[in-house]
């Protein structure tokens, strides 16, 4: 019998409360309270379109159980910033033309906050081919994703924002 546990979540600054299925993904409770932006890929932990931030971690979605999550803060692309005030990797992405069919690209913003966050606000291109190396990307090539991710990485730093 699959027990249900009773969990708290921190959803880009909103509260959830919800009984999960042990077995329930963090992806899986994502999508089911509506945050479409994180998206299912391979479900195995091979893709990295799932990955959010929690605290400040960029980890797979759907490699994690929700009750494991508890009361940490949860993170999607969504919630770095909005369509008026837009994070810089938002910004960079779309001037850089670094998302073309977008499936990939909440992952890759998640995983490059992540690397700003907690590595380097000065990222080589070693760095980011490491900080992304879990996200793929069929259509870019990477190389406008690089070329985002370093101009976003220069406009957090001249803001003072993630080490
Ligand atoms: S859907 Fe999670 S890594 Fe692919
Ligand atoms: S932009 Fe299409 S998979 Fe990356």
């Amino acid at each position: 019998m699959n027990k249900t546990k009773q969990i708290t979540l921190l959803i880009n600054g909103r509260t959830h409360r919800a009984a999960v299925p042990a077995n329930e993904t963090l992806l899986e409770t994502l999508r089911g309270l509506g945050y479409f932006e994180v998206k299912s890929g391979c479900e195995k932990g091979d893709c990295g379109a799932c990955a959010v931030l929690v605290d400040d971690e960029a980890v797979d979605s759907c490699l994690t159980l929700t009750w494991t999550v508890k009361t940490q803060r949860v993170t999607t692309v969504s919630g770095l910033g909005t369509i008026e005030d837009p994070h810089p990797l938002h910004t960079a992405f779309i001037e850089r033309g670094a998302a073309q069919c977008g499936f990939c690209t909440p992952g890759l913003i998640i995983a490059a906050e992540s690397m700003l966050r907690n590595d380097t606000r000065d990222p080589s291109l070693d760095d980011m081919r490491l900080a992304l190396s879990g996200n793929l990307c069929r259509c870019t090539g990477y190389t406008k994703v690089f070329d985002a991710v370093t101009a976003a990485a220069r406009v957090v730093r001249e803001e003072g924002g993630p080490k």
